[in-house]
């Protein structure tokens, strides 16, 4: 294997002293860069997820022109269960539109675990490709939906502010539900592994619907199955878990075999530092809307932000993904607050 040139982000996943902290956007790969733009009227979003080529060249996008310390795979949580037999596309202005959502114990039964080399064959062979054209610059992380999440959207059937459909079906037919739990858990696995195997250097796992669920019910929902995951992965990966809106559970994430904890804008580092008992690597959580403002603004409350987690095992990064109006220059201007801290 050969050496990255920038290893500062595997470093801090290893908890290692470091002269900064590194830094990366969540969604950094698409949405506010005018490039991506232009190829998003050229092809439509499951092309240029599917197109190797295509995505390898919207990954590296933000790596030249904003300069982050790694870079993430242009692709989407929902290939997964489009892999697994569910219906997804993708709308413009709407957003992800499932047409025949699963909400019965007949349609889990209908939902496969799929060989990943046939049905995702085209993700692994858009990592072998922009491992080449990364060159080692800098690592590379791919990722995946928690298995609630996905749910969520498998349920629902579309975006939505509550998802209250999706724990609807979990709360009246709650065997069905963990049945369908189980299928993701199991795809997303073997899903992770192969993305390893061909070459991500760590994997995040998105819980953006997390904090949708009580604290008890997280138990039950999500966090099982995201544990699930974390043990299959832990021994041939860095795993980092971002959990949106689910501070009430980094005690037990903190305890997990997860490599580093993602955490969104709402929770402060002082009380995340708290909470996991300071020495697990902390990832986040700039408020992607305070990127509006003027960058001395930005310069200064990226300051603040490093200085409460401190520069040690800790990931300057959004407290979840950027915004589609975010100015260049300002998501530009958060990267190299970071990279000029002192
Ligand atoms: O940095 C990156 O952008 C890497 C690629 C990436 C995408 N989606 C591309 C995308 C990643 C990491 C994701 C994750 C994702 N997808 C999540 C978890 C992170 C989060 O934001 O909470 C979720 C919930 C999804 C599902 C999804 N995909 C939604 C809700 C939407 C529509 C709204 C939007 O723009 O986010 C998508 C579409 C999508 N995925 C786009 C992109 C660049 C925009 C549509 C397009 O380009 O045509």
């Amino acid at each position: 294997m050969s050496m990255l040139k920038n290893d500062l982000f595997l470093k801090a996943l290893r908890g290692e002293t470091v002269e900064r902290p590194p830094v990366w956007m969540m969604r950094q790969a698409g949405r506010y860069l005018p490039d991506f733009m232009k190829l998003k009227e050229k092809y439509d979003f499951f092309t240029r997820c599917r197109t190797p080529e295509l995505a390898t060249e919207i990954t590296v996008m933000p790596i030249d022109q904003i300069g982050p310390d790694a870079a993430i795979l242009f692709s989407d949580i929902l290939v997964i269960p489009q892999a697994m037999g569910i219906e997804v596309e993708m709308k413009n202005g709407v957003g992800p539109w499932l047409p025949n959502p699963v909400r019965s114990i007949e349609a889990v039964g209908q939902v496969t675990v799929p060989d990943i080399d046939e049905s995702l064959g085209y993700v692994l062979d858009a990592i072998k490709m922009t491992k080449q054209a990364l060159n080692d610059e800098v690592p590379l992380i791919g990722f995946a939906g928690s298995p609630w999440t996905i749910l969520c959207y498998a349920v629902e059937g579309q975006g939505s502010k509550s998802f209250d459909k999706a724990k609807g079906f979990c709360f009246s037919e709650p065997q069905a539900a963990h049945q369908l739990l189980q299928k993701i858990t199991d795809t997303t696995i073997a899903y992770l592994k192969a993305k390893v195997k061909a070459g991500v250097n760590a994997v995040q796992i998105f819980d953006s619907w997390g904090g949708m669920l009580s604290p008890v019910d997280y138990q039950e929902f999500s966090w099982k199955y995201i544990q699930q995951i974390i043990d299959a992965l832990k021994d041939l990966s860095p795993v980092i878990v971002f959990g949106k809106g689910c501070w009430f559970a980094l005690q037990e994430m903190s305890q997990s075999g997860a490599a580093a904890l993602g955490v969104d804008w709402t929770c402060s580092a002082r009380n995340a530092r708290y909470l996991t008992g300071g020495n697990i690597p902390l990832q986040g959580n700039f408020d992607p809307s305070r990127l509006l403002s003027p960058i001395p603004e930005i310069q200064k409350q990226v300051k603040i932000m490093i200085d409460s987690f401190g520069k040690d095992r800790y990931i300057a990064n959004l407290g979840h993904g950027i915004l589609p109006n975010i100015p260049v220059d300002h998501a530009k201007a958060f990267v190299e607050a970071v990279k000029n801290y002192h």
